[in-house]
């Protein structure tokens, strides 16, 4: 079946994400020579229709579109129609009627993607979605790792921090146990969700276990904007203590373990500086390389598949 949308990573066959990392790794080696494919999306429309902040994604979905040859249109929602008590239903509409062929979505509400999906024709892919899912983010960090260990089955990779509010967790959680890498989620009790257990992952409440031993270590950044007023961390200065990635503790995983963060980072407050920056130990600035590659083949992937392919 070919892709029409791209809403999730759960429920995706490992030979269909095996497939999206193939042929992004081809994009990683088109992009490095400075060549672009500008016939491959001629005369298609993507717009970016961002209801939360980004800088990564954003551009990169950009980026990745006018590599392509497609026309993007990057919406500003903060002086949209939106501000007049436009629906989202409505503005998907009012784009649709434009004949938009891609639609990149990045929404507050957990399923806003999926609902687009359903009322309109382009193909639509989520840019993250309340504490649901962010599946581009997932396939950029799966394309890092696997391009610098050679593989991703088992792995052991430990995700930290917030993980009850982290979309990234979720995607990650997803890709990396329906490939085979062995999944630890490490942080407090209070940014843990129950039963995280069933998702086929180890939970940890301690940091120095949860990194032991690890070939990837992922931190999140606090989700404060889906926290609300319950006071579920202490200080950031109390967490970093607790919580947070300095050379020390990364001295628990393995000597040649891997350093991600999806970004925006917090310095300080989960990640120290030091370790953000060791060119031996860090890939984020690869992460972020990664990103336009895997957007692109998305974007190829679903031009194929989607209503107008
Ligand atoms: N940029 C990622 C997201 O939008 C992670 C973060 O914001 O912390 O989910
Ligand atoms: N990682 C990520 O999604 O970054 P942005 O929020 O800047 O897009």
């Amino acid at each position: 079946m070919p892709l029409r949308h791209l809403l999730a990573i759960e429920g995706m066959h490992p030979h269909d994400i095996g497939q999206l990392l193939d042929l992004a790794e081809s994009y990683v080696l088109l992009n490095r020579s400075g060549k672009t494919q500008r016939d491959l999306l001629r005369g298609r429309t993507l717009i970016n229709l961002f209801f939360e902040d980004s800088t990564r994604t954003r551009t990169s979905f950009e980026l990745a579109g006018k590599r392509l040859g497609a026309d993007v249109i990057n919406m500003s929602v903060a002086t949209s129609s939106v501000n007049k008590g436009e629906t989202l239903l409505d503005t998907a509409a009012t784009l649709n009627a434009m004949h938009c062929d891609l639609l990149v979505v990045r929404h507050a509400q957990s399923g806003a993607p999926d609902l687009l999906a359903q009322k309109v024709e382009a193909a639509v892919i989520n840019a993250g979605d309340g504490t649901h899912e962010h599946p581009t983010q997932a396939l950029l960090d799966a394309l890092t790792i696997r391009r610098r260990k050679g593989r991703l089955a088992g792995l052991t990779v430990a995700i930290c921090g917030d993980i009850a509010h982290s979309r990234v967790a979720r995607s990650n959680i997803h890709l990396l146990t329906a490939m085979g890498s062995r999944v630890r989620v490490v942080g407090p009790p209070t940014l843990m969700p129950a039963e995280i257990e069933a998702f086929g992952v180890e939970r940890h409440h301690d940091m120095d276990a949860g990194l032991d031993g690890a070939d990837i270590v992922m931190m999140l950044r606090l989700q404060r904007e889906r926290m609300g007023d319950g006071g579920l961390v202490p200080s950031a200065r109390e967490f970093f203590r607790f919580w947070g990635l300095d050379a020390a503790r990364l001295a628990r995983a393995r000597p040649d373990a891997l350093v991600m963060h999806p970004g925006p980072m917090n310095r300080g407050v989960e990640i120290d500086s030091a370790v953000a920056d060791d060119p031996l130990r860090s890939v984020i600035r690869e992460q972020v390389e990664m990103g336009v590659a895997v957007r692109m083949a998305v974007l190829d992937t679903l031009s194929r598949g989607g209503a107008n392919g």
